[in-house]
């Protein structure tokens, strides 16, 4: 047995110097650079993110032997900073019970699950075990939530003896547990997906859990099946508003997987919505189960999985497959006497920030060409740009293959757009080479928005976040063109671009 290990210990370094060759060659091509993206093999949704003793700890859906979807792991990734991200030994294996879905973590402070030893606060980890073996004898009851927990700030975690802790009523899907500390009446609340709509339990120590509520059966998209929810509150005004976030797939805006949410009340019992209204947190194609970190007082941070169940097991990169958006900042804005969710890049992003231009007062008719400007081989950048009207205009990102990634307002539609249509390697997935749109819902004259570029994402900030759009591609050769467009004329106030410095951490780039 030790020589196996040995012998397996001298593979994976060799593999490791072989990963090192591969960072140059043309299977790394669309490695991103600054978001997080597992060495090797599938990933999915962000799993138990949660913020500890100055280490963010992110988990996620993982499959350490193929690079599509399969029996799921935790994989788990810490960074100090949510910008730099290390890859860190595989948290929780399937069992007996099942696979390990998708699900959260807290921090037990007041040791209510009893779980902490010798003063110690356990990190509770709470997931959904998926039993394939169930599933086939259909009976609808193969998904039930776990916990499991860690004495040493995340890094290993013990299955708890008494799972599940939440069986299965007999609904087909159920999982995705959120869990949260309710302060006004001191218990765990689990906001949880139950296929059409959501089931909120509480517990006072994280092992025995009773129902409370549902919600959403007659609200909201119903296009696909409810999945990774989440529940936080957020100020407004000096009042405390609660926000439900819902994933479905498919059924989204623009196709595939998307995120839904809903503002309202909640009294520890029951979600009241303020309005019936479907809201999308992000109209792009590709930012899914995103749901907030734990832990980190009063700022809301979400991440989400930058792909879509329509396409991500068939994307064209190796060996890994999938990739995280950007952290992003959640908060509230009044349009109308209706408040909306608001996305904006974190502040940790600007270490990233290098060389750069401003412009001010530009006039555009036609084209104008920023290449020479930018100077930026890396298609990697962060541009801030402000109009004085709401007219029509685009910025293109392309390359001398011909490539082109366009990000547009369209004034008639009142709508922004991003267009991969001509992106690059576009014919993996016949639903991939769209147009993709999103209504602009501020009603402010003039247009600001900020756009994060990686080499093979695209996210974009309008109006301060209130209309945010995320889509991945894949070019032939970096994007290190960029132009401005606007056939009927726009006057631009003001540009600001940086390019931004590379995040991978040693185990990505070495
Ligand atoms: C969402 C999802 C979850 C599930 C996990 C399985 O993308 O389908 O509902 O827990 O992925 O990997």
């Amino acid at each position: 047995m030790r020589n196996v290990t040995v012998n397996l210990c001298a593979l994976m370094l060799l593999g490791h110097v072989a990963f090192a060759q591969n960072t140059l060659s043309k299977a790394e091509q669309h490695r991103p650079q600054y978001h997080f993206s597992p060495r090797a093999h599938w990933m999915n949704d962000p799993n138990g993110m949660i913020y500890y003793k100055g280490t963010y700890h992110l988990f996620f859906q993982y499959y350490p032997d193929g690079s599509t979807w399969g029996p799921m792991h935790w994989g788990h990734a810490t960074s100090k900073d949510m910008v730099h991200w290390h890859e860190q030994p595989i948290a929780l294996y399937p069992d007996s019970l099942g696979y390990i879905f998708s699900g959260s973590a807290v921090l037990d402070s007041k040791n209510t699950s009893g779980l902490g030893k010798n003063g110690q606060v356990p990190l509770v980890a709470i997931f959904t075990h998926h039993n394939p073996r169930m599933e086939k004898e259909k009976t609808g009851k193969h998904e039930y939530q776990s916990i499991a927990y860690s004495l040493d700030e995340g890094k290993t975690w013990t299955k708890y003896a008494g799972n599940p802790v939440l069986p299965n009523p007999g609904i087909s899907d159920f999982r995705d547990p959120k869990v949260r500390w309710f302060e006004p009446a001191k218990k765990w609340i689990m906001t949880l997906a139950t296929k059409d709509h959501i089931t909120f339990y509480s517990s006072p120590n994280l092992k025995d859990w009773a129902k409370e509520s549902e919600f959403g059966k007659t609200i909201g998209a119903h296009g696909g099946v409810w999945e990774c929810p989440d529940l936080f509150p957020l100020q407004h005004n000096g009042k405390q508003v609660w926000v439900l976030i819902v994933n479905i797939n498919p059924g989204g805006p623009n196709g595939g997987s998307s995120t839904q949410y809903f503002v309202g009340d909640f009294d520890g019992k029951t979600f009241t919505p303020f309005s019936t209204d479907t809201k999308w947190m992000d109209y792009g194609a590709d930012n899914y189960a995103g749901v907030t970190f734990a832990n980190t007082g009063s700022r809301t941070i979400l991440m989400g999985w930058m792909s879509n169940w329509q396409y991500a097991n068939v994307v064209p990169t190796s060996p890994w497959r999938s990739a995280n958006t950007i952290p992003r900042e959640l908060g509230l804005k009044e349009v109308n006497k209706e408040l909306f969710l608001t996305s904006t890049p974190v502040k940790e992003l600007d270490v990233l920030n290098s060389t750069g231009f401003t412009v001010n007062k530009l006039a555009v008719k036609g084209q104008y060409d920023l290449t020479a400007k930018a100077n930026n081989e890396s298609g990697l950048f962060r541009l801030e740009l402000a109009t004085q009207k709401a007219d029509d205009f685009s910025i293109v990102l392309a390359n001398a293959e011909g490539n082109e990634l366009v990000i547009g307002y369209d004034k008639k539609a009142n709508a922004y757009y991003l267009d991969r249509s001509k992106s690059g390697t576009i014919d993996f997935e016949k639903g991939f080479g769209k147009r993709h749109t999103a209504p602009r819902l501020s009603t402010t004259p003039t247009i600001s928005l900020t756009v994060m570029a990686d080499v093979a994402s695209v996210e974009l900030f309008a109006d301060n976040g209130l209309t945010v759009m995320t889509d991945i591609f894949f070019p032939e050769k970096p994007m290190n063109k960029l132009y401005l467009k606007s056939a009927t004329g726009i006057t631009v106030s003001n540009i600001t671009y940086k390019t931004l410095k590379p995040a991978l951490s040693n185990e990505q780039n070495n």
